[in-house]
């Protein structure tokens, strides 16, 4: 009988893919960030930076170029003409307004919406092919309005939705019960934002349900400590904010995160925001559920099991994002 390969290998892909370049266009903090811990973690095997700043982008492509004796990736490319991005496999978006503090993520949304409108066309024509990642926020409103101009499939328009903030739950967990956050298997679904929310009913911890967590030296997690950990990972984004001004190192490993599994063809579960076509009973709007990503995109979005609190939470992050967009006439 043959030997079952595991996935990654299951399906060679074909030549074209084999390249793995990503382009991301935003010289910013975020997007350098983004692009840092691509080269570190080697899963592209080119990196293109592209921005219209020429002076900064150049800059940044020599500054990410000059430490790729270190990296597992050493093609480092880029620069202020969008054919930087030629051909790339995956598109990552950050360029845009930010936070400032004090504004919420969709504050953001005329003006980011308005950069996506010119931005898209020019990155289907050098880019055909490539999958869509926004990072610029508000990114499900984002994610929905780059699937509705390019007509793209939804699997093939991915936003890094909770992604971050499932990280940020896993690592407040953590620290509390002294485990590796990556054996804390809870997650954040719903909106990027004010009305993103903890599935706490089907959390663990390893094998043990959180809400059944023993402790030696304390009870298992109170409700009030569990609320208190929702808002911090809520809140997380306007502290570092309000302290640096803006955030960049966690969401350049989480999307980064997030590109290893499509290039890498992973089939791996994340929580990302992707145009909702039924599933759970939500449509037309773009939000983070558990999504299966590999090469094509997000493959499936998958169900999930939550409480009579928890459908009302996703079902306020669905309104309060679907009110948004319609705004801008999505
Ligand atoms: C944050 C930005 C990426 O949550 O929205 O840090």
């Amino acid at each position: 009988a043959a030997v079952p390969m595991p996935l990654d290998d299951a399906r060679p892909a074909s030549p074209a893919l084999r390249h793995r370049k990503v382009g991301v266009i935003g010289a910013g903090a975020v997007g350098t960030a983004i692009c840092y811990s691509t080269l570190i973690r080697g899963v592209a095997r080119e990196v293109a930076l592209y921005d219209i700043d020429g002076p900064k982008v150049r800059a940044e492509v020599l500054d990410l170029a000059h430490g790729t004796a270190f990296t597992s990736t050493t093609q480092m490319t880029g620069g202020d003409d969008p054919a930087v991005l030629a051909d790339a496999e995956v598109v990552v978006i950050t360029a845009g307004a930010k936070q400032k503090p004090g504004q919420t993520r969709l504050d953001l949304a005329e003006a980011n919406i308005a950069i996506l409108r010119t931005l898209l066309p020019t990155v289907q024509s050098v880019a055909p092919d490539a999958l869509i990642v926004l990072v610029s926020n508000p990114v499900d409103v984002l994610t929905l309005a780059a699937q509705r101009i390019t007509g793209l499939p939804a699997g093939r328009v991915i936003g890094s939705g909770t992604l971050l903030d499932t990280s940020r739950l896993r690592w407040q967990l953590a620290s509390r019960v002294h485990v590796h956050p990556s054996s804390v298997h809870a997650v954040i679904l719903g909106e990027h934002g004010d009305t993103e929310f903890p599935v706490w009913s089907s959390a663990s911890i390893g094998p043990t349900p959180l809400l059944a967590w023993p402790d030696a030296d304390a009870p298992a997690f109170t409700r009030e400590e569990l609320d208190g950990i929702a808002h911090e990972v809520t809140h997380a984004a306007y502290e570092v904010i309000q302290g640096k001004g803006a955030t960049n190192y966690a969401i350049g490993v989480a999307t980064t995160r997030l590109l290893e599994a499509i290039l890498r063809d992973q089939h791996a579960i994340l929580p990302v925001s992707t145009v909702m076509d039924g599933v759970m009973g939500l449509a037309d709007v773009a939000l983070s559920l558990p999504s299966v990503v590999g090469r094509a995109g997000v493959e499936r979005v998958l169900p999930v099991e939550l409480d009579e609190d928890e459908r009302a939470r996703l079902a306020t992050s669905a309104e309060t994002l679907r009110t948004v967009a319609a705004q801008f006439g999505f």
